[in-house]
């Protein structure tokens, strides 16, 4: 079953954070806060870039330059998870953001799959916590891929999954470095948030409060069809 909108749409990939959930706050509260003990300057508009980017990398930027034996690296990426884990530890289905167990709910009931296309370690624990796994057919997450976004491998690996190809999929994405990694193998993509972050997709939604599975697929039209 699927929808067609000039090619047939079969499954969403949602990437998490920022997505589905208000986690991408807390990422940035956990990273604050070991940048506050180290001493390294780090501010909520320096976070924006690390939207999507693995912990590693994510590290990387903060340090702009600085070179850590791998130690501590290892040491610092640790105690900002320690921190997240502490954030996400009261986290319920009431975090869902308005709007995202709806769409979920209506693609499910149009007959159509969702996946998690997520960079995080932690994803597993999160789709848990908020108590979306009956409403997922797949998950990648940091675990699933070696190449992180940018790189398109996640989105590939979650298609793969549901046993389609990237043209049946629509991505939704509040990331830039997410954005880019769907748009290079051939997703259509829902951005979510400022222009500025994901003015590459291919249609632009504040949030995903109020926007309705027909809302997509009717902005998706004229991209497919151009
Ligand atoms: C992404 C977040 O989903 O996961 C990033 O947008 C985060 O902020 C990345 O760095 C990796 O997450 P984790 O939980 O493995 O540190
Ligand atoms: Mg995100």
């Amino acid at each position: 079953m699927g929808v067609t909108t000039g090619v047939l749409i079969k499954a969403f990939i949602f990437d998490l954070d920022g997505v589905l959930t208000d986690t991408a706050e807390y990422h940035y509260r956990a990273w604050k806060r070991l940048a506050d003990e180290e001493g390294l300057p780090f501010t909520r508009e320096d976070n924006e870039s690390l939207r999507g980017i693995s912990r590693r990398e994510s590290l990387t930027l903060i340090l702009k330059g600085r070179v850590y034996p791998e130690e501590k690296i290892r040491e610092m990426m640790a105690r900002k998870n320690n921190y997240y884990l502490q954030y996400i530890h009261e986290l319920s289905p009431r975090d869902l953001l308005p709007g995202a167990r709806e769409l979920l709910d209506e693609i499910r009931a149009a007959g159509l799959k969702s996946a998690i296309g997520s960079a995080s370690r932690n994803a597993e624990e999160v789709i848990d916590r908020l108590g979306l796994r009956p409403l997922l057919d797949a998950i990648s997450d940091g675990y699933s891929v070696e190449r992180q976004k940018p790189a398109p491998d996640l989105f590939l690996h979650a298609a793969a999954q549901l046993g389609l190809g990237p043209s049946e999929c629509v991505v939704v994405e509040d990331a830039a470095a997410g954005v880019e990694a769907a748009k290079a193998s051939g997703f259509r993509v829902v951005g979510l948030g400022p222009r500025e972050r994901t003015g590459g997709a291919d249609v632009v939604f504040p949030s995903l409060a109020g926007v309705h599975l027909s809302d997509i697929l009717s902005a998706l039209a004229p991209a497919v069809r151009g």
